[in-house]
């Protein structure tokens, strides 16, 4: 039997699909609720971590050891580093790497120490449903209503489109141009930064669980991501996630 943990970073980015749950229970432990219920008929637990990559460690494991999760699904935002990226796209993360994990010279920059990794991958088969259940939406759900009737000129978001690639973790918000070229120097594939999604794929690679990260653009961390994240996060988060996830788990 599939348990399907789902995992936000934040209120905004998962309240709603809180709000899908039937036969919802909460639990708490440390410092965290997770909610367990069914959408759909199939069970799921669902949990924000708060921000950054201890905090997502912390709550996917609690998923995996004390819920018992077969498969994680991690839903948020993420600012786009790539040029062809704007505001309102989706990426699905195919591999995740830690921007600031440096072990050298005691091993290569971006290799976690002991475990001989430096990218993590998503699974081939939730990646292959993550990309038809999202293109989906893209064509033709009430998403693109919402967006269409009340968030296009105020986050000047055209057609959205979705990306796959790489996306880079690490505990720092990217608030100005000099963090995004420096990032692009190092890891010139990256799509997108966020704060947890390589700190949840290592302990999914670690207990062998197969996971997706699906992260929506908010801002496109330069010198206006701070208003651009806050109102996004605000506004429209909470309908992509629900979007999306009603579509994977259908
Ligand atoms: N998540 C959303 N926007 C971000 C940014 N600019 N930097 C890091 N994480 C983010």
């Amino acid at each position: 039997q599939r348990i399907i943990g789902i995992m936000g970073a934040l209120p905004e980015e998962i309240n709603g699909v809180v709000n899908l749950l039937q036969n919802k229970e909460e639990h708490r432990i440390g410092k965290r609720i997770y909610y367990t219920g069914t959408i759909n008929n199939q069970s799921v637990i669902v949990v924000y971590s708060r921000i950054g990559k201890v905090a997502a460690a912390a709550t996917v494991s609690t998923l995996i050891l004390k819920f018992n999760i077969t498969e994680l699904i991690f839903t948020g935002v993420a600012g786009g580093i790539a040029s062809d990226l704007k505001i309102g796209d989706i990426v699905l993360g195919t591999e995740l790497v830690q921007h600031d994990m440096d072990a050298s010279p005691l091993f290569p920059e971006f290799e976690i120490p002991l475990i001989g990794k430096s990218h993590f991958k998503s699974d081939k088969d939730l990646l292959q449903l993550g990309e038809n259940s999202i293109q989906q939406i893209l064509e033709n759900s009430y998403l693109h209503q919402v967006i269409e009737e009340k968030y296009l000129d105020q986050f000047n978001i055209h057609h959205p489109k979705l990306h796959l690639g790489l996306i880079a973790s690490g505990d720092q918000f990217f608030k100005n141009s000099t963090q995004k070229n420096k990032l692009l120097t190092v890891l010139p594939a990256t799509k997108c930064v966020e704060m947890e999604g390589a700190a949840v794929a290592q302990i999914c690679y670690e207990f062998d669980i197969p996971f997706i990260i699906i992260r929506t653009i908010s801002d496109e961390a330069d010198q206006h991501s701070t208003i651009d994240f806050m109102k996004f996060t605000e506004k429209i988060s909470n309908i992509y996630s629900i979007e999306i996830i009603k579509n994977i788990i259908k």
